[in-house]
């Protein structure tokens, strides 16, 4: 089978291109550039950039696969959740395609695509589900942070959520609090890299609840409050290395912490982690930590599979095709809110 797949759920358009679980190509164009002077996602620049994008980068991804439309079998588009006017971009192009083509289409969830990305491996890459096992499950991102009890293939539980902010929300708000550009996470991961992350104390929210939700909008709080405290620290370089590194190991700890505690509890051999805050490398290098030292495989999404992409859409569109879900009615609409609990499991 060859899947063409579309993601327009944020700030990246993604076009991708699956062939029977190979991902032959995965066209990503960043708009992080143009959001970056406005210190965050604009959605009706995004919607605009989608429509300007989405026709050059579907070329693109079938020029690299070695594909023409009429090669195409299905289509698969994120439906949601996200940005209304972006995902309609998406949706509607996917839609439209299919119908030209008379192929089915089929509609994803953005989160639970994420779920699957650990498992898709290289670039170009097969995703070897055969290696596939019951798994916990972090997805952290700017919009969202979830815990997620993955059983088996399209089997899925959520543990837990964030009540406020996310945990990429909550790098960059800080990051801005400390004068650093926007998208504050890779700057901080870098500032954190040369930084002392015991200098500084800062909250670990809910570390000690026995819950699986998450608050990071606390922590954001203090960083502010210790800041008009101690005004010109962020302003002397060695004191901003610091902080970042202190502000880093913060959150890194809450993340580690709760989604090791969630594996024991439910008895899983594997933890698995995506979204774009998974590209930070301290995250990356405490889970491996933890989970060598608990006994729990780890399987990180590769970093071009950490942020947003079309290829995870492609991966789970495909597999929820081949598994006899129906194909998406043309009349069918966007679903900006549509959580992970609500109907996607099985
Ligand atoms: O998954 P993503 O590309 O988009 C969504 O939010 O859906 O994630 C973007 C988030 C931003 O908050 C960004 O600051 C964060 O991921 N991020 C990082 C790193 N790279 C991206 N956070 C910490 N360290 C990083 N290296
Ligand atoms: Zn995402």
């Amino acid at each position: 089978m060859n899947l063409l797949a579309i993601e327009t759920s944020c700030d990246e358009t993604s076009v991708a291109v699956i062939q029977n679980g190979r991902v032959l190509s995965n066209v990503v164009a960043s708009q992080i550039q143009l959001h970056q002077e406005y210190g965050g996602v604009v959605p009706e620049l995004a919607t605009r950039e989608h429509l300007r994008n989405w026709l050059p980068a579907a070329r693109a991804a079938l020029e690299k696969a070695g594909l023409e439309p009429k090669d195409l079998h299905a289509v698969a588009a994120t439906q949601g959740p996200g940005l209304p006017n972006a995902l309609l971009i998406g949706l509607k192009a996917a839609q439209a395609l299919a119908f030209a083509l008379e192929v089915p289409m089929i509609g994803v969830n953005h989160h639970e695509a994420h779920l699957y990305s650990p498992w898709i491996s290289g670039q170009p890459s097969v995703a070897h589900f055969e290696a596939f096992q019951p798994n916990v499950s972090l997805i952290v991102s700017g919009g969202h942070t979830l815990l997620v009890h993955v059983r088996a293939l399209l089997d899925h539980v959520v543990l837990g959520s964030t009540l406020d902010d996310a945990a990429g929300e909550c790098f960059d708000k800080a990051a801005k609090l400390l004068g650093l550009p926007y998208p504050g996470g890779p700057v901080m991961d870098r500032l954190a890299s040369e930084g002392n992350p015991k200098a500084y104390d800062f909250p670990r929210p809910l570390l000690k609840d026995p819950g699986d939700d998450f608050s990071f909008a606390g922590l954001k709080t203090s960083v502010r409050y210790f800041l008009q405290k101690n005004p010109s620290l962020a302003d002397d370089p060695k004191a901003l290395k610091d902080l970042c590194a202190s502000v880093q190991a913060a959150i890194v700890d809450v993340l580690v912490v709760k989604t090791i505690r969630a594996a024991k509890r439910l008895n899983v051999k594997c933890v698995t982690a995506s979204g774009g805050v998974t590209c930070n490398r301290s995250l990356r290098a405490e889970l491996a930590k933890a989970c060598e030292r608990h006994g729990f495989s780890l399987r990180l999404a590769e970093r071009e599979l950490c942020t947003d992409n079309a290829a995870m859409i492609g991966i789970l569109g495909e597999l929820k095709l081949q598994r006899g879900q129906p194909a998406l009615d043309p009349d069918e609409e966007i679903r900006p809110s549509w959580s992970l609990t609500e109907g996607v499991s099985r």
